[in-house]
Formats: structure tokens, C-alpha cells, sequence
């Protein structure tokens, strides 16, 4: 998603924008803008690409004052061209504005606006606001009123944050994320905390349907409707702080790399929130798993773990399409959301969709300040810090450890021991010369195939899916006994396919899957802690007991799709077309 940011203070404005701006960038990143207030004028520059090219052709950071808004992009509304870069100003030129979100009645305000002699240079829905909020104003001669006026008639999921000539910002809240940082001197708006948090710990979440206005060292924050409304200040856990790549080449390695640490972290405590939400799943008939893309996965995998150790059976169920099927929801339900930003728009209006079911929200989320766990009954922390690469790695493996820790609370014996699963992850990670060797030889392959079957086919989801996001081949999961029922069509020479077998009660009947692709010519890649002549490259991983093959088997498959996004010279941490946190349907 996009991420916008604010700032006023005493200290230059551009510099301290455009170093948000590279943190957050994780959120969209196909152009960028800022505009800056300086001697009651507004100065805006904007361009087409990553941050940093932007900001060394353009010089985004050497714009002056100390008052500024700027914006990453992951286009919506319009194609990626420099007139669809935000900041966007008003006709007049008085007002500039960053946004994330989509105005939905944007084209009937366009027109309306169009007929009173407003003109667009973009395709944007953000433009519309930027010149609503000048005729609002024009019309009251107030900020506050001109915000309260332009709420009111736009419709949709947004956050703004909209500049002033006279260097007042003015910032809406509504179904997007919006925080605002409260330093010594200065004062910051932004998506996320870490667009502030070199500067300070000290942060308003801001509620839905609120918004702020930011003048010279103070601030107020209102109801939609312009009443005062109270607000909380909470301290921003410093362990987001750590949001950076260190001596790594890209934050997805480190965060692989984190994974023997994180996965740890995630499973080591039953926490109260773990307890209590073992005695409510305990107590309900009907129990839901939701979440989308990685998140969906995992949930694939509760299902596995829950029924297999605590005899608990739960349904999953993709978060985008419980809006066409709200009926598959029993009244009084517990509905488990699982998600490592909590703030996938998806995901949030399937727990709204639950929640009018009387069903109780359990949130396992790694953001626990995040709009899920603030709609959550319960909310269980993943705890593995800030994941900025936008393939989730770190977070689902976390994701599991924590439907283990679950697991065993609701009774099961899973056998995990997460000290030894960290020991196997450092051993696997410790020389990955053997993938690398692989991921050479996937540079111009078109088609690759994972199989797993039980609890390992779910994980062949998960692995197609880093494949296609990193690597943009062409990946399939594949159900190992579905294999004769038509994917067995598809095998033949020009085809790579990675079988996820370790040897539990799958084992044999994978091998022979294995022998059957073979057959057809097509190279197999074998993920095992066996070796088998019937693979072509074997990737070992250490023997231990079956239930931490999951969380093991996966992260060969990570490194994998890091080192052929390499071979292919696209960039693993910030994948063509993609964003993080998914904030709009
Ligand atoms: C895949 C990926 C996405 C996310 C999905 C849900 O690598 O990153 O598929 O898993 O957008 O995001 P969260 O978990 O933040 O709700």
C-alpha cells in the first residue's frame, strides 16, 4: 500500500521525510513525492521510482521549510506516471495532499467538481479530495471546517494528510492506518511508526474517523463530525527501531536469517492470551481460520496442527472471500484472524463480517498495535519484529510456532521443542551453497511445481507462492496423490518440481510421486533428510521429530526464491506490482 508522511518541527522538513519515506517503502514503492511549505508557498517535486533515484535525480531532500508531507505509491487509481505521483495540489495551488486508500464516489465528485470549473491533471481519486478541501476551505475560510465538509462527502477507506499554504496540516483517518509522533520539537503523521521512529517512541494511534491538525509544536485531534475527542499516547515498542539490514543485502535475507531466533521467540511462552484463547476455542462449536496470501497459508496449516495434535477441527477460509459467502459463518463462532500487519483490508472485513455473526475475534498478529488486534477479543502476539521485506518469511514460520503453542494448551502433544528447531534452522542456514548452486539453474526455467502431501502440502503452497512473488516464475503447490488427477500433464524436460519430503508417514508415497514426474523427464529437487537417487539436486534437512518439519521444510524454499531472484536481477525485497500490508480491497 502506499505510505504517507507529515511533519512539522523545527528542523528541516524534506531530509526527515525522505528517510521516512525509505523505511516505509516496503508499502509501495513505484513513485514518490514530496512538498514542503516554505514563506507561505508550497514546493513539491515527485517522480517516477524507488525513493532513492527519485530523491538523487530530483532532490527531493533539499526542498525548504520545515513543514512537509511526502508519499510512496503502489498504484490503484491510475497508471504509474509521474501526474499520478502524490503529493497532489489543489487548483489554486494552496493546498497539497498525500493519500492512501480509495475514495469510491470519486468519479461523481470529479464530475461535480468539473462542472464548478475544477480541473485534473491526474487519474487520481486524491486529486478529487485536494480540491474539495480548496473549495471547502475557499468557502469557510477554515481548515477545520473545510475537513469536517470534505469527510463528509467523500466516501471509501482513506488516510490524508493535507497541507496548507500557511503551513497547517490537517490529517483524516478512516479504515486506513494513520499515527501521529510526538517528538520534542517536532511532530510527525505517518502510516506507520517506523516513518517516526528514528525520532521519537511517543504516538497517537489515531481512531477511525478522526482527524488531526498540526500547528507550530501542538496539535488536536477531532471527531469527523468537529468535536474534540479524546486520545491516547502510547510508547512505540522499540523493537521496531530495528527495521534495518544491517551488514544483509536485502532485509527478506536477514529476515530468513532471523528465523532461528524469531521462531523461538514466537513459541517459547504460553502466554495469557495463548491460555485464553485455548479456553474459548475449547468452549465453541464452530471455530474459523482466516487470513490472506502467507496468512491464508498458515491457516491451511491450523488446520493440520490443530486437528492432528488437539483433535480441534477448524475451518479456513481465504479472508477475500468470506464477503461472498458471509453464510458459511455459524452465529457465536470464535473466528481466528491471522496476520502479520493487521492491517490487510481483506482481513479486516472478514472479521467485521464475523463479528456481525456474534463470533468472538482471536488475532494472531505481529503488529499488536494494528487495527486487527484493536478488533480483537483476543490477541495473541507472533513477536518476531518488524518484517520489511515483502515476501513474509520470518512471520509465517512465527505463525506456526504460535498454532503449535496452541495446540498444547488445548491439550495436544506436539512434541516441539523449539530450542532444537532453532538449532536445525541455524544448521540449514549455515551453508547455502547447495541452493545457490540450484538457484543458478532456475534463471530461465518457466514452470516449477511443489509437492508435499498431509501437513506438507500446505507447505508446498507457501513455497510456490515465495517462488512466484521473488523469483516471477511461473509456481504451482501440488497435492502429491492430485498429481495423476491432471498436474502429471504438465511434466516434461522443461520442468523443475520440488518435492517436500521428509520422512514421516508421507515419505513413501511422495518418493513415489517423485519417480513418476521423473519419468517424464522433469528435474526434481528433493527437500528431504533423506537422501534418494530419484532426485536430481537433494537439499537436506536435519533429521528431528515430524512436528518440526513444517516450520523446517519451508525456509530451504525462502533461500531458494531469494538466490533466483538474485539470478534474475530482480529485486527480493520489494517484488514488481506488489506491496506489504495490503490496506484496500
Ligand atoms: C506473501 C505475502 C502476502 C501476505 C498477505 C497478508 O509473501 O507477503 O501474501 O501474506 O498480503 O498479509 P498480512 O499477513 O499482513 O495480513
Amino acid at each position: 500500500m502506499c505510505s504517507i508522511i507529515g511533519y512539522r518541527g523545527k528542523g528541516a522538513a524534506a531530509p526527515v521525510i525522505v528517510s521516512g519515506l525509505k523505511r516505509m517503502e516496503y508499502r509501495g514503492y513505484d513513485s514518490v513525492g514530496v512538498a514542503t511549505e516554505s514563506g507561505k508557498k508550497i514546493n513539491l517535486k515527485k517522480g517516477i521510482g524507488r525513493v532513492a533515484e527519485v530523491n538523487s535525480s530530483a532532490g527531493l531532500d533539499a526542498l525548504p521549510g520545515t513543514t512537509g508531507i511526502g508519499h510512496t505509491r503502489w498504484a490503484t487509481h491510475g497508471k504509474v506516471t509521474r501526474a499520478n505521483a502524490h503529493p497532489h495540489s489543489s487548483n489554486s495551488g494552496s493546498i497539497a495532499i498525500v493519500h492512501n486508500g480509495i475514495i469510491e464516489n470519486f468519479e461523481e465528485l470529479k464530475s461535480s467538481l468539473s462542472a464548478q470549473g475544477y480541473t485534473f491533471e491526474s487519474e487520481t481519486d486524491t486529486e478529487v479530495i485536494a480540491n474539495l478541501l480548496q473549495k471547502n476551505h475557499d468557502a469557510t475560510g477554515s481548515v477545520k471546517e473545510a475537513v469536517v465538509k470534505t469527510v463528509s462527502e467523500i466516501e471509501g477507506h482513506y488516510a490524508f494528510v493535507a497541507m496548507f499554504e500557511d503551513g497547517q496540516l490537517a490529517a483524516a483517518r478512516f479504515h486506513e492506518p494513520l499515527i501521529l509522533g510526538i517528538g520534542q520539537d517536532d511532530l510527525f503523521l505517518s502510516s506507520d511508526v517506523l516513518g517516526f521512529i528514528e525520532y521519537t517512541d511517543d504516538a497517537v494511534y489515531m481512531k477511525d474517523g478522526s482527524f488531526a491538525m498540526l500547528e507550530d509544536g501542538k496539535f488536536q485531534i477531532f471527531d469527523f463530525d468537529g468535536t474534540d475527542t479524546s486520545y491516547e499516547v502510547t510508547k512505540v515498542s522499540k523493537e521496531f527501531g530495528d527495521a534495518y539490514k544491517g551488514d544483509y543485502a536485502h532485509f527478506t535475507l536477514k529476515e530468513i536469517y532471523e528465523q532461528p531466533e524469531t521462531v523461538m521467540r514466537a513459541g517459547e511462552k504460553t502466554t495469557d492470551a495463548i491460555k485464553t484463547a485455548a479456553l474459548l476455542i475449547r468452549n465453541t462449536k464452530s471455530i474459523y481460520v482466516t487470513g490472506s496470501g502467507t496468512s491464508y497459508n498458515a491457516a491451511l496449516l491450523a488446520k493440520q496442527i490443530l486437528s492432528r495434535y488437539a483433535k480441534i477441527k477448524v475451518e479456513p477460509i481465504i479472508s477475500s472471500e468470506l464477503p461472498f459467502s458471509p453464510d458459511i459463518i455459524e452465529d457465536d463462532s470464535v473466528f481466528v484472524a491471522m496476520s502479520q500487519s493487521g492491517e490487510s483490508a481483506d482481513v479486516l472485513e472478514a472479521v467485521r463480517i464475523a463479528k456481525q455473526a456474534g463470533c468472538k475475534i482471536i488475532s494472531i498478529v505481529n503488529l499488536t498495535s494494528s487495527s486487527l488486534a484493536r478488533e480483537s477479543d483476543i490477541v495473541i502476539g507472533m513477536n518476531c519484529g518488524p518484517e520489511i521485506g515483502v515476501a513474509a518469511t520470518k512471520s509465517f514460520t512465527a505463525q506456526l510456532a504460535v498454532l503449535y503453542k496452541l495446540a498444547e494448551q488445548l491439550g495436544g502433544q506436539t512434541g516441539t521443542d523449539f530450542g532444537g528447531i532453532s538449532e536445525s534452522m541455524l544448521e540449514m542456514l549455515e551453508n547455502p551453497t547447495t541452493i545457490q548452486q540450484i538457484a543458478g539453474k532456475l534463471r530461465n526455467v518457466s514452470d516449477i511445481y511443489v509437492l508435499g502431501r498431509g501437513i506438507h502440502y500446505p507447505i508446498a503452497i507457501e513455497a510456490a507462492l515465495k517462488l512466484k512473488e521473488l523469483t516471477y516464475i511461473h509456481a504451482e503447490g501440488i497435492a502429491g496423490g492430485e498429481l495423476k488427477h491432471g498436474p502429471l500433464a504438465l511434466m516434461d524436460s522443461g520442468v523443475y518440481v520440488i518435492i517436500i519430503n521428509p520422512d514421516d508417514t508421507t515419505y513413501s508415497d511422495t518418493l513415489t510421486s517423485a519417480r513418476e514426474i521423473k519419468t517424464r523427464g522433469a528435474k526434481i529437487i528433493g527437500i528431504s533428510n533423506v537422501k534418494s537417487d530419484v532426485y536430481d539436486y537433494w537439499i537436506e534437512i536435519p533429521s528431528t521429530g515430524e512436528e518440526s518439519y513444517p516450520i523446517l521444510e519451508i525456509v530451504p524454499v525462502q533461500l531458494l526464491s531469494y538466490y533466483a531472484a538474485l539470478e534474475k536481477d530482480t529485486d527480493p525485497d520489494y517484488p514488481r506490482n506488489l506491496a506489504k500490508s495490503v490496506t484496500v480491497k
